[in-house]
């Protein structure tokens, strides 16, 4: 019994700092790729709730990205998002932006 509750303690450890991870990745991917452009870092996160940014982040970030890609004003980013690094880091931008989405009632540090 007292093993099963460890197991269990355990189990919730490290699916948070899984999910600690995912935030901090999503961090840096927003940081170094996004905020180039969208330089009110804060307030742009803070512009979308988090429904919205689910919606823009499905498929592996696909609305998002096709919205870039749509957008003659975003070219610079086109070769970014068409890079399999973005799919593939897609689900740590979507819980970062989550996270700290307007309505998220939290604030994210950048220094
Ligand atoms: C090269 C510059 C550039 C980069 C890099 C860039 N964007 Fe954008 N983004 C734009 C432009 C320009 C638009 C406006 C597109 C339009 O409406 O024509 C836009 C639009 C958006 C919108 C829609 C805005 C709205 O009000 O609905 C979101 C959301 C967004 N970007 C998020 C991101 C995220 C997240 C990243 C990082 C993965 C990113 N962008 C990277 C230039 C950029």
């Amino acid at each position: 019994m007292q093993r099963l509750f460890f197991y269990i303690l355990l189990l919730c450890v490290f699916t948070n700092s899984a999910v600690f991870g995912a935030i901090y990745k999503g961090h840096r991917v927003y940081v170094h790729k996004c905020s180039t452009c969208h330089t009110d870092k804060e307030a742009f996160v803070k512009s979308k709730t988090i429904q919205q940014w689910e919606k823009l982040m499905l498929n592996h970030g696909e609305p998002l990205k096709k919205l870039h890609l749509k957008s003659k004003k975003a070219k610079k980013s086109w070769g970014y998002f068409n890079t399999p690094e973005y799919t593939k880091k897609s689900k740590h931008l979507r819980e970062f932006l989550m996270e700290y989405a307007k309505d998220s009632g939290k604030i994210p540090a950048f220094n």
